[in-house]
């Protein structure tokens, strides 16, 4: 069994949990500020929540998870919350500098999407220490965390490797596909990954498989000239990309090659990355609702920051490698493609269609009957 999160384990541990949960959940809101000077005050409305991203190359995080979950924080608070934010830009030692200091600015809860899952441990756990609860956001940190939010990942990575396959259809084995996974120190990356090659392993020929260095997108677009020279550009039949932002730099290289009419897959629904699949230079995304991710973290942050039960938030039960049953939210994700960017992104309000369709893409948009 994968031993890192499963819900099989949930039945058997929903009894435990909620005795441990009641152990600690019984404070009441006190309507305002604290009232005394002892680690179990009760906290109000007025509470501090610290919001640590992981990097700012990646759309998401600066356009869709921190506004969210501000928004969030606010409307759960009669806007008397405060997010103290900070970006660790892809320094994992830069992001345990950013606890140190939430720690010192007594924030009362700590939202952590960390660079590296290993590297912020010792972080997690002197928050713990200082009585600061904290939420892993999207990303399993290890160490002593109270909750977790994310999107099932090994489902993402299966999701991009049908579509692939799809994509391929008899082609599949009439060439080579090579394989662009995300940073080794993400534990989602990992589960991508995994996820793929369960779908894909002896229904393709991977020609090269790279672990890309910090998510980056001009690491991304170096691999797949390496690549295309190793392995010919006549013999590569489609690209597994573990996101849009690296889908981009590996687009770019294909072109730059000569390819085209391969299928690139990629994840996150990037605005930059649905104009692609409109303009057909990728294939597919995932497309991960943010609203719901960052509503759940933004719901746990503040009852555990009150001293309140996660029970009706946190349906679900994951185990890192350092922490068992963890309460929490995991958000169902959806294949994006050409044929349903409205009933997806568009519908949810995340890009309106004149978002996608700019002058640039108006033409391709009309075509794929897009309006
Ligand atoms: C996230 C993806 C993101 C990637 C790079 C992953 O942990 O789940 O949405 O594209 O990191 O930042």
């Amino acid at each position: 069994m994968n031993t890192r999160m499963r819900r099989a384990a949930f039945a058997v541990a929903a009894g435990a949990m909620a005795v441990s949960l009641a152990a600690c959940g019984s404070a009441k809101q006190s309507g305002g500020g604290s009232s005394s000077a002892s680690s179990g005050a009760k906290k109000g409305d007025a509470i501090k929540v610290g919001l640590l991203l992981p990097e700012n190359q990646t759309a998401r995080y600066e356009k869709f998870d921190r506004p969210l979950i501000e928004k969030k924080v606010k409307e759960l608070t009669n806007g008397k919350g405060e997010v103290v934010y900070a970006n660790a830009k892809q320094d994992a030692s830069q992001q345990n500098q950013q606890v140190e200091t939430m720690i010192t600015n007594k924030v009362d809860v700590l939202i952590v999407d960390a660079v590296d899952s290993a590297a912020i441990q010792n972080s997690v756990q002197k928050a713990k220490e200082a009585g600061i609860p904290v939420v892993a956001y999207d990303r399993l940190a290890q160490g002593p965390i109270s909750a977790y939010t994310s999107f099932d990942n090994e489902t993402v990575g299966k999701t991009q490797g049908e579509a692939l396959l799809k994509a391929l259809g008899d082609k599949a084995k009439s060439g080579k596909i090579v394989m662009m996974n995300g940073s080794v120190t993400d534990p989602n990356a990992a589960q991508f990954k995994k996820g793929a090659h369960e779908v894909l392993d002896g229904k393709v020929n991977v020609g090269k498989e790279y672990d890309t260095k910090d998510w980056k997108p001009e690491n991304a677009n170096t691999n797949m000239e390496g690549a295309i020279s190793a392995l010919g550009k006549q013999n590569i039949v489609g690209v597994y990309s573990a996101n849009d932002g690296m889908a981009g730099g590996i687009i770019t290289a294909l072109k730059a090659a000569g390819i085209s009419n391969i299928p690139v897959t990629g994840q996150d629904a990037e605005l930059a990355g649905v104009q692609r699949i409109v303009s057909g230079d990728q294939y597919m995304s995932v497309y991960k609702p943010y609203a719901p991710e960052a509503d759940a973290a933004a719901e746990m942050a503040v009852a555990l920051a009150q001293g309140k039960s996660l029970d009706s938030v946190a349906k679900d039960k994951v185990d890192s490698p350092t922490t068992k049953q963890v309460p929490s939210v995991l958000v169902p994700v959806q294949s994006l493609t050409k044929d349903n960017i409205k009933d997806t992104v568009v519908k949810d309000g995340v890009y309106t269609v004149a978002d996608i369709c700019t002058a640039q893409f108006k033409a391709a948009c009309d075509k794929i009957g897009l309006k």
